[in-house]
């Protein structure tokens, strides 16, 4: 038997430390590739650094090692003459793939994140979330002032709803339901796939007033307007009836005990 602290155990516990620790360094740079749409540059193609610097207004030579280190970690392939290709892992950050990820990945690598994430000991010491510390107003309210940030937000979630959504139509049976209700929906990705697969039941998309309108193009522009009304709520005040069943996804994580308690007792009075 191999003693505690020796041995190859104990270099692969080394190495899932460093793994660990050095974690935010691939994500703050795939972060930098994405918002420079360097994926969607090289789709299909081989292309030197030099080219991608000037098409991206980046600096040559940085760029080059960013490249470089990404390709350590095989999102690309670098070839002689500085020139990059996407590997199969790089073509998922590109936009115009059908199982694309770069929505959700260009909002998980956002440097709004990160700088919560730095300031997250105030976190541990107070127990309060770190974006009132470190921008002075709660997540959904700082989002709310901020177009910009809302749209990644909000293009990030339906990106990551559009990823889970198979596998949740294959995992429950929605049948018997007539009217579903999405409480904190987003901008419906996920209720526009359950009632595309359901032709008779009907949806109400239940969100805050600012993210309702990408959610009313969505149901306009897949043709589910007619059986899908739109709601704005505040699930702290109530949520409205009208449904026979209530749907949440990524919705009580967000908040602590107490307030999840009124989330849930509020759609214990709308049924
Ligand atoms: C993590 S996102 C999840 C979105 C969507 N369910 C999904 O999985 O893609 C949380 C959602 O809760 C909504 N939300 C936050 N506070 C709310 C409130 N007081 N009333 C209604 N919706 C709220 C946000 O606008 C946001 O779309």
């Amino acid at each position: 038997m191999m003693k505690e602290g020796t041995g190859l155990a104990a270099s692969e516990g080394a190495e899932k430390i460093r793994q660990l620790a050095t974690g935010y360094i691939p994500a703050a740079l795939l972060g930098v590739i994405i918002e420079l749409g360097i994926p969607d540059l090289l789709a299909e193609k081989i292309k030197p650094v030099s080219e991608l610097a000037a098409a991206t207004h980046a600096n040559d030579d940085a760029l080059y090692r960013m490249l470089r280190t990404l390709s350590s970690f095989g999102i690309f392939t670098e070839s002689s003459g500085r020139r990059f290709s996407l590997t199969a892992a790089g073509r998922y950050l590109r936009s115009d793939v059908p199982d694309s990820l770069r929505g959700y990945m260009r909002w998980v690598t956002n440097s709004f994140l990160f700088r919560n994430y730095a300031d997250l000991m105030y976190s541990a010491q107070t127990a309060q979330p770190a974006v009132e510390h470190v921008f002075g107003k709660p997540l959904f309210s700082h989002l709310q002032t901020c177009p910009e940030l809302s749209r990644i937000f909000n293009d990030g979630m339906t990106s990551f709803s559009q990823m889970v959504s198979t596998a949740l139509l294959e995992a429950y049976d929605f049948s018997g339901i007539k009217v579903i209700a999405d409480l904190g929906g987003g901008q419906g990705a996920l209720l526009a796939a359950i009632l595309q697969k359901y032709p008779a039941m009907h949806g109400l998309l239940l969100e805050q007033e600012y993210v309702l309108a990408g959610a009313r193009k969505r149901f306009q522009e897949s043709g589910l307007a007619e059986r899908c009304g739109t709601i704005a709520v505040d699930f702290f005040q109530s949520v409205p009836t009208g449904a026979d069943a209530y749907l949440m996804k990524s919705i009580i994580h967000d908040w602590d005990d107490h307030r999840a308690g009124i989330i849930l007792r509020n759609c214990c009075d709308a049924l």
